[in-house]
């Protein structure tokens, strides 16, 4: 079957299509075959030698999808062949990657998919409304609190303001102007992306543009700050509570998200779709242009 996969992670490196072997679910595994898997960010990194991977011959990548039960292993009582899903694989963990026609993932990763979410929609949700509400876990404000956004179009931020709203928190969502229509559809404020970040004094902060240590400024003495990437943590500094995300699966918080997706509670954004043989002018996208609003999918 085939599956997008780099040899060697590198500033030069190109992903290829190749064809790589069926797997057979195991006991508590499930196979799904895929309808459509995101290009992300995180598969840019990938790519380009970003991240600490331990070795391997080939990697396999993308971290979420969306699809259907073609298979499942010994002790899964709950799936069938036939029932919609969406999923994140640990992939920094497994290597399990989903961009692929077919894969096999825990059933602890597996969420079902409500028939209302087709499934380009519902795999840019499986992975960044996951990072979104656990960013805002890591967060903990309480209600009525103010939470900035840096980064605030983009596919986390996109998640997470319109989450932090679903959760009662003020949103003050740093982005451009042309995306003040997005914006204020969610009930968040617009802080034009520029403007001095200090004004706004927020309860916590989410910095899913990666501004890193610039990004403290916005947030107000003893409030909270995640950021998205190790690289971009600033020190902790004012009594500011700094924390990284590391998103992990989850099929329950996985299939709620899906849930508030197909309710229009979130909004699952897909800029294009691309054919799985096509992926490197998907990665080409994610990786070259800024403005983009939208998840960039692949379809087998
Ligand atoms: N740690 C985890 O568990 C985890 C999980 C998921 C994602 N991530 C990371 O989260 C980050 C965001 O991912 P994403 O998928 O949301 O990316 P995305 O869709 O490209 O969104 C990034 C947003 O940041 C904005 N931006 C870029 N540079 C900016 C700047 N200098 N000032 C203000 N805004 C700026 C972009 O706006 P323009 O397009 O207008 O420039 C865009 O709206 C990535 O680094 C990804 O690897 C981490």
């Amino acid at each position: 079957m085939p599956a997008v996969t780099v040899a060697v992670p590198g500033p030069d490196a190109v992903v290829d299509v190749v064809d790589v072997p069926v797997v057979e679910p195991g006991p508590r595994q499930v196979r799904v075959r895929v309808e459509a898997a995101p290009v992300t960010a995180t598969d840019v990194s990938a790519l380009r030698g970003r991240l600490p991977l331990r070795p391997a011959d080939r990697y396999v990548l993308g971290w979420s999808l969306a699809g259907v039960v073609d298979a499942v292993g010994a002790d899964v009582n709950d799936l069938e062949p036939g029932d919609p899903v969406l999923a994140m694989s640990d992939w920094f963990e497994t290597l399990t990657g989903t961009q692929a026609s077919s894969v096999v993932l825990p059933r602890t990763s597996v969420g079902r998919r409500p028939a209302a979410l087709g499934p380009a929609e519902a795999s840019v949700v499986a992975l960044n409304a996951l990072s979104a509400a656990r960013a805002l876990d890591l967060l903990d404000l309480p209600v009525g609190a103010t939470l900035a956004v840096t980064g605030a179009a983009g596919s986390v931020g996109g998640f997470a303001i319109e989450l932090a709203r679903h959760r009662g928190l003020d949103v003050l969502a740093v982005a451009r102007e042309a995306d003040r229509a997005f914006v204020e559809r969610t009930g968040a404020t617009l802080a034009v992306r520029g403007t001095a970040l200090d004004a706004l004094q927020a309860d916590g902060l989410l910095d899913s543009a990666v501004l890193g240590a610039p990004a403290l400024a916005a947030v107000r003495d003893g409030g909270a700050f995640v950021a998205v990437t190790r690289p971009a943590t600033p020190a902790p500094e004012r009594g500011i509570r700094v924390t990284t995300l590391a998103v992990v699966s989850d099929a329950a918080a996985t299939e709620a998200l899906a849930v508030l997706a197909a309710d229009g509670t979130i909004t699952p954004r897909v800029a294009a779709t691309y054919p799985l043989r096509d992926a490197s002018a998907a990665y080409a996208e994610v990786e070259g242009g800024t403005g983009r609003r939208g998840g960039v999918v692949l379809v087998p």
